[in-house]
């Protein structure tokens, strides 16, 4: 064991008193699952109105969750399809306000809080008026549509002190939190690589959305929505599915490894990869889309005080004959985790404990002593399942960010930590598109040369 490998299991074993005992150290082939429980007792100190900008499909799905939490209530809605708006009106009720024009939203004394659910291309501006308008702000990922609009948000966020959260929900699920406490714990040794997917094979997973039938500049304001973009001329394809246009979207790693880049991070405590590079093409879903539909992103992440250097791969897919699937794994010296948002599976290759250097010694002993046929070694495994009534990842992510607007307590996905999730996988899509390896400072969040 090197020096440094063994600092590090060392330091994560030490930090992780919680832990003592190692109880996967103990069992080989535990196929019982261990259940992982949220306690859901809280009280609702204040009640906080709330407002959707962006009312489409994550804006209401954020806004239902959101509404489960005591004392939230949604208030005021604003889109700009007219069809979103009737919409909001038929499950919030006619009195809530609607506007299209956000900063009517931030104007208002009686909201408290806004989610921003818009196209990623007005997550900066939305975030950083409403900041500094005093509003407490959940702003979906990525952070922001280009890596120089970050320090804006940062720099809003300090200055107003008011509660920010990037809406990587599945950072706050109990899967991440296992994940981490094992990880912290020394459960997979020195880690080596990671690797993430995400993969789909349906029209809607590639991001072929229907149109309404009511699509046009009278039920859209599409001079809103060009405003801080390239002119064009109005077309629904570029404002319902904006997805798959560089103005707005931000292809499918700020779509996707995004939430990875955030699982990964909290899990193992990082800022972030230090050399991106991306490579992929547009193979099937040729529907006039600027962007790739398969994805690879290579990633060198330094050794820092948390982790020691490691390397990760990323792949989306949207052509996965498969029929599809998600996961990010963490692979260490001593074994590897599959980490989902509900369950955690963690593989053991070695049944003593790596730490146990008489046990090593005894076992090289015998080997040299006796010539005995070596057995095929099945893995070990221990499965770590959410309860069957976890409410899940996102009311888990609601519940924090609004913990942290009632109590001015720290949230899981601050400014910094989306920047820094949202950073790597921009610079994929410059690296992607410009044919060139990014060098990232992650610490400082800058660009190098
Ligand atoms: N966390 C997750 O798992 C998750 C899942 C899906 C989407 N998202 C994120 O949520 C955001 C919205 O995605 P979606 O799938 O809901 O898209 P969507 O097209 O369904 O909804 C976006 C809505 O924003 C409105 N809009 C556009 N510009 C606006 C503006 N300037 N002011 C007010 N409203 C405006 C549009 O009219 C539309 O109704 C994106 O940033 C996306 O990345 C996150």
């Amino acid at each position: 064991m090197t020096s440094s490998r063994r600092s590090f299991i060392r330091k994560v074993v030490t930090t992780a008193p919680a832990l003592a005992g190692a109880p996967w150290l103990l069992s080989r082939g535990n196929q019982v699952p261990s259940v992982m429980r949220r306690n859901k007792s809280f009280s609702a100190n204040d009640n906080i109105q709330l407002a959707i900008i962006g009312a489409g499909g994550m804006g209401m799905e954020d806004a239902k969750i959101a509404s489960m939490i005591p004392g939230v209530k949604v208030v005021a809605a604003c889109d700009l399809y007219a069809g979103r708006l009737e919409r909001a009106m038929k499950v919030y009720g006619k009195e809530i306000f609607t506007t299209m024009d956000y900063r009517e939203i931030l104007d208002r004394r009686d909201v408290d809080a806004v989610i921003i659910a818009t196209p990623d291309h007005w997550h900066k501006q939305i975030s950083v008026d409403a900041l500094m308008a005093g509003k407490a702000a959940y702003c979906e990922k990525p952070m922001v549509h280009d890596i120089t609009e970050g320090p804006e948000v940062i720099k809003a966020q300090k200055k107003s002190g008011t509660t920010f959260q990037v809406g990587s929900q599945g950072m706050s699920s109990l899967g991440n939190e296992k994940a981490k406490e094992l990880y912290e714990a020394g459960a997979i040794g020195q880690l080596i690589y990671a690797e993430g997917f995400w993969a789909r094979n349906s029209p809607t997973g590639a991001w072929q959305y229907p149109i309404p039938d009511d699509a046009s500049e009278e039920t859209v304001d599409w001079d809103t929505y060009i405003s801080n973009t390239t002119k064009r001329k109005f077309d629904p394809l570029r404002f319902f599915r904006w997805r798959n246009y560089r103005d707005y979207g931000t292809g499918v790693s700020g779509d996707l490894f995004v939430h990875l880049f955030s699982s990964l991070h909290y899990i193992v405590s990082s800022m972030g990869p230090t050399k991106i590079m991306a490579t992929g093409g547009l193979r099937y879903w040729k529907d006039g889309r600027e962007v790739p539909d398969v994805l690879l992103g290579m990633f060198d992440y330094p050794e820092t005080r948390q982790h020691p250097a490691f390397n990760l791969s990323l792949r989306v897919n949207f052509v996965d004959g498969t029929s599809g699937s998600t996961f990010l794994k963490l692979v260490g010296s001593e074994g590897a985790m599959d980490v989902k948002w509900r369950e955690v599976v963690l593989y053991k290759n070695e049944a003593t404990d790596p730490l146990d250097a008489f046990a090593k010694s005894k076992k090289k002993e015998s080997d040299k002593a006796v010539l005995i046929r070596k057995k095929m070694v099945p893995l070990e495994n221990k499965v770590y399942q959410a309860e069957d009534d976890y409410w899940g990842a996102h009311y888990d992510h609601f519940n924090n960010f609004f913990t942290g607007v009632r109590n001015k307590a720290m949230v899981t996905e601050d400014a910094v930590f989306g920047y820094r999730a949202a950073a790597p996988a921009l610079l994929c899509n410059d690296s992607y598109f410009n044919n060139e390896i990014k060098y990232w400072d992650p610490k400082k969040m800058k660009l190098e040369s």
